[in-house]
C-alpha cells in the first residue's frame, strides 16, 4: 500500500481506554476515509503541539468507547494511518500487571507477545490469492523503545516506574481472565496483559511501519491476594491518572523521535515486507 503524505504527518498515536482524544493539542485536520476495510474506528486528528510537531492520532475503541476488542476495525485503523503517511505509531493501551513490582500507575514497553486471540479477529492483509507470511519474531520496534525509554525520567517524577523488554499476553475478552488463567500467564512468564495488541502489532508488521505499545498498568488483573480483582471501574479510575502521565511522556519524546525520523533511523523497516510473499506471482 502506498501513502499520501500531504499533511507532512509522520508519527502516529493510537489511544486506548481512557485515552480518547488528543485535544490538548491544536487540530489542524480531521480525516474520516473509507479503507477497503472499512471506516476506521475514530476520525484521524492531525494535532499541532506547541513547537510545531505533528501527530496523527486515532482512538482505538472510538468515540464514548464504542467497540470491543475483538470488534475494533484494526485493518482500517492501520490503512487509514498509513494512509495518509504515517511511518511510526505508538500504541498506547491499558493492562493489567501479573508482577509485583508492576503496580498500578506504571507504563511498560513489551517487547514481546503471546497471543491468546481467539482467531475471530482479521489479522492480515494477504488473503485471497496474495499470501504472505510476514516475520513477527519481534513484534515490537526496539529502536523506538529504546527511544521512548531514554525519557522514562518524565515518569519517575509523577511516581511511576517505566519498565522496558516485557512480555505481554493478549487475550480476546472481553470478560477478563479467571484466576487459574492469570495464574497460568504468570506461570508462562508473561508479564502483563491486555486484549489489544493482536491484530495491530502483526498488521503494522504487513504495512512496514514502525509499531511500539506503550502500555499502563491500571490492575493486577485477579491473581494476588489480597488485591481486589480487576472491574472497569479500577481500570478507569487509573486509566484517568494516567493519562495525564501518558500525554507527559508523548511529550518529551517528540522531538527526539521527529529527528529519528529525519535521520533515517527507521528506514529499516521499508522493503521488509518483499521477503515475506508465498505467492507464486507467474
Ligand atoms: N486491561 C486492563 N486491565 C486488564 C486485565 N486485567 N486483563 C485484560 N485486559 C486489561
Amino acid at each position: 500500500m502506498t501513502s499520501n503524505n500531504e499533511d507532512g504527518v509522520r508519527i502516529g498515536i493510537i489511544g486506548g481506554s481512557g485515552i480518547y482524544n488528543f485535544d490538548h493539542l491544536k487540530t489542524i485536520k480531521e480525516i474520516y476515509h473509507e479503507t477497503p476495510w472499512g471506516y476506521p474506528s475514530s476520525k484521524i486528528t492531525i494535532t499541532e503541539d506547541p513547537r510545531g510537531f505533528k501527530i496523527a492520532f486515532l482512538s482505538r475503541h472510538g468515540k464514548g468507547h464504542k467497540y470491543n476488542p475483538s470488534e475494533v476495525p484494526s485493518r482500517a485503523n492501520l490503512a487509514a494511518l498509513k494512509n495518509i503517511g504515517v511511518e511510526v505509531i505508538i500504541a498506547l493501551s491499558a493492562v493489567g500487571s501479573l508482577r509485583e513490582e508492576i503496580k498500578p500507575k506504571d507504563f511498560i514497553l513489551p517487547d514481546q507477545i503471546i497471543d491468546r486471540t481467539k482467531g475471530i479477529r482479521p489479522s492480515t492483509y494477504f488473503e485471497n490469492g496474495l499470501i504472505a507470511h510476514v516475520s513477527f519474531a519481534d513484534p515490537f520496534n526496539q529502536t523506538l523503545s529504546e527511544l521512548i525509554y531514554k525519557h522514562k525520567n518524565v515518569l519517575e517524577g509523577g511516581g511511576s516506574t517505566l519498565h522496558q523488554n516485557k512480555t505481554l499476553v493478549c487475550m480476546e475478552g472481553p470478560a477478563f481472565s479467571t484466576r487459574a488463567e492469570s495464574n497460568l500467564y504468570r506461570s508462562w512468564g508473561c508479564d502483563v496483559i491486555n486484549m489489544s495488541a493482536i491484530p495491530e502489532a502483526k498488521l503494522a508488521k504487513e504495512l512496514e511501519i514502525a509499531y511500539q505499545m506503550i502500555c499502563m498498568s491500571t490492575d493486577y488483573d485477579c491473581w494476588r491476594q489480597g488485591e481486589e480483582d480487576v472491574t472497569v471501574d479500577v481500570v478507569v479510575n487509573n486509566m484517568n491518572k494516567n493519562s495525564a502521565n501518558a500525554k507527559k511522556l508523548l511529550e518529551a519524546i517528540l522531538p527526539d523521535l521527529e529527528q529519528s525520523l529525519n535521520d533515517g533511523k527507521f528506514e529499516s523497516n521499508k522493503g521488509s515486507m518483499n521477503y515475506s510473499f508465498i505467492t507464486n506471482k507467474e
